[in-house]
């Protein structure tokens, strides 16, 4: 007897449609999978069997059942075979009968014969879409996140046994209902930018990398405020778009970090991982490397306070993917590819007692050891941040000031309005803030005023700008000059942009 049962395979975010066969053949029972299965694939013989068993149904143990997990080249990973397996013993036993033949099943089995959770559901839903599947059978745990996808039907499945009165027509499952894309709301009790007392020209850059989506360090001394700042950043952050919600919640499907009862990543994650995280704690890793801190926090920001604490290594591990907004990680069984497209933000002190620079305290750190802290922050690392400000002190009467600052609510507004221009003008490029251009995008979009040309040109010079450094003067440029509804880059615009990198003069004297 030879059955096919059809199921998705996920490898990193990429996922193909698998062929569950089925042999049965007569003599002494045995249980054989192949198809490069890993050890939670194999461990599949003793559930079906129970699960099959505690249904109310029959496992035959007088025959030789052999399956093949077809592409056999690629290694199956993962305890979502469970399901399809039995079904496929069911269907060649002839247990069940209806169209179910070109269906997808996944789905752990449980012993009692009821269906767990497991990863990566959204990727394989929209896999499976994309290969012409008009059903799609999954764990019921997880069919919020498969709701989210149009065109496929969707059906939660809760244990084997209702799975089989579902396709003996004995008692039907409701497909899942699709659940529109809404935006998020932000709550009302959220840490807001109106606590934050003074601290005018760190509010406005903060603004303006969230409305550019640029990558900031913030440097001051301790309770500046640098944390309580970085805490209301998620607060300002444009609204996510569909496709990059649908881009986060792939990751957070297939690490499982999706709760059972959020379909989307309607908002773009705010990461901000300890600097004890190991480099791959930020990469990602495992024998089949899962997503890390930078691709959680990917479409929105990754913190990292306290920057010199962080191991050294753990610092490199951000260069490139900083860049190319992608990260790859080699295991001896394979590479992945995962996206990381974040907004970097970092805060330090100066100097280990914090004091270095101060207008009225006297740094009482040894000599040489401000320059051997700040050293602890790479060249390459502070080049790639793109707007770089210092956190002052906050004195007596800006504190005691009773008037409330601004809200999010407001810088949030002209936030999104800036966005929007930069969404409007990268259409169909992939690309969706000022951060992100290319170079190519940058001389076409960043043209500068006679005037601003000039200032560009003196400061270059005068800083000693690097080759980056320039393009991010241009691309912070741009965005300032979108939230001043301006088309052209003006002198202010760039003139705003390079305050925004003469900060590490100061300290790193570059
Ligand atoms: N500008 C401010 N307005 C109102 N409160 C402030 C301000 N700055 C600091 N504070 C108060 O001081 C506390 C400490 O600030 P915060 O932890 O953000 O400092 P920090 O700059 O991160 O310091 P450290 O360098 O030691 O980490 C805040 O929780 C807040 O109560
Ligand atoms: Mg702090």
């Amino acid at each position: 007897m030879f059955t096919k049962i059809k199921s998705v395979g996920l490898l990193g975010l990429e996922s193909y449609m698998i062929d569950i066969e089925l042999n049965i053949t007569g003599g002494r029972f045995m249980l054989d999978i192949v198809g490069l299965p890993d050890t939670a694939v194999n461990e599949a013989r003793d559930r079906i069997i129970a699960a099959i068993n505690n249904s109310g149904l029959i496992m035959h143990l007088s025959s030789h059942f052999t399956f093949n997990l077809a592409p056999a080249d690629v290694r199956k990973e993962g305890s979502l075979y469970d399901l399809p397996m039995a079904i496929a013993v069911l269907s060649a036993t002839k247990q069940i009968i209806g169209n179910y033949k070109e269906a997808v099943f996944i789905g752990e089995l449980s012993l009692s014969g009821a269906v767990k959770s497991v990863k990566g559901v959204l990727p394989m839903v929209i896999a499976a879409k994309e290969n012409g599947v008009k059903d799609i059978y999954v764990p019921f745990d997880n069919c919020q996140e498969a709701a989210i996808v149009e065109g496929i039907n969707v059906y939660g499945v809760e244990s084997l046994k209702q799975l089989v009165d579902h396709i003996n027509d004995i008692q039907r499952i409701k497909p899942v209902e699709l659940i529109p894309f809404r935006h998020y709301e932000m709550p009302e009790h959220l840490p807001d930018f109106k606590d934050v007392k003074g601290q005018l020209e760190v509010k406005r850059a903060l603004e303006v990398a969230a409305a550019g989506g640029h990558n900031v360090m913030m440097i001051g001394p301790p309770g500046s405020g640098k944390s309580m700042l970085a805490k209301r950043i998620p607060t300002i952050l444009p609204d996510i778009t569909v496709d990059e919600a649908l881009e986060t919640t792939k990751i957070y499907s297939l690490s499982g970090n999706l709760s059972k009862d959020e379909a989307i990543i309607n908002y773009r994650p705010f990461r901000a991982p300890h600097h004890s995280v190991s480099p791959a704690g930020l990469s990602g890793g495992g024998t089949i490397p899962k997503p890390g801190e930078l691709s959680l926090a990917h479409n929105g920001v990754l913190f990292l306070d306290e920057l010199p604490e962080f191991n050294r290594s753990t610092m490199e591990v951000l260069r490139q993917p900083i860049e190319n907004g992608t990260i790859t990680i080699s295991r001896a069984a394979c590479a992945l590819t995962y996206p990381c497209s974040v907004m970097l933000i970092c805060a330090m002190n100066p100097c280990p007692c914090g004091y270095y620079g101060h207008p009225t305290r006297m740094c009482s750190c040894p000599k040489g050891a401000p320059a051997r802290y700040l050293s602890k922050v790479s060249g390459p690392l502070l080049d790639r941040l793109d707007i770089h400000i210092e956190v002052p002190p906050v004195d007596y009467n800006q504190l005691s000031d009773k008037e409330e600052g601004e809200s999010s609510a407001s810088i949030r507004e002209r936030v999104n309005k800036a966005r929007q221009i930069q969404i409007e003008r990268f259409k169909g490029t992939g690309i969706t803030c000022n951060a992100k251009m290319t170079s190519s995008l940058t001389r076409k979009y960043c043209q500068l005023s006679p005037a601003a040309e000039k200032t560009l040109q003196a400061s270059f010079e005068k800083l000693g700008l690097s080759a980056r450094a320039y393009d991010k003067v241009l691309k912070v440029a741009r965005t300032i000059a979108d939230l001043d509804r301006s088309e052209a880059v003006e002198n202010k615009h760039i003139l705003e942009a390079i305050q925004y990198r003469s900060l590490d003069r100061k300290f790193w004297k570059a």
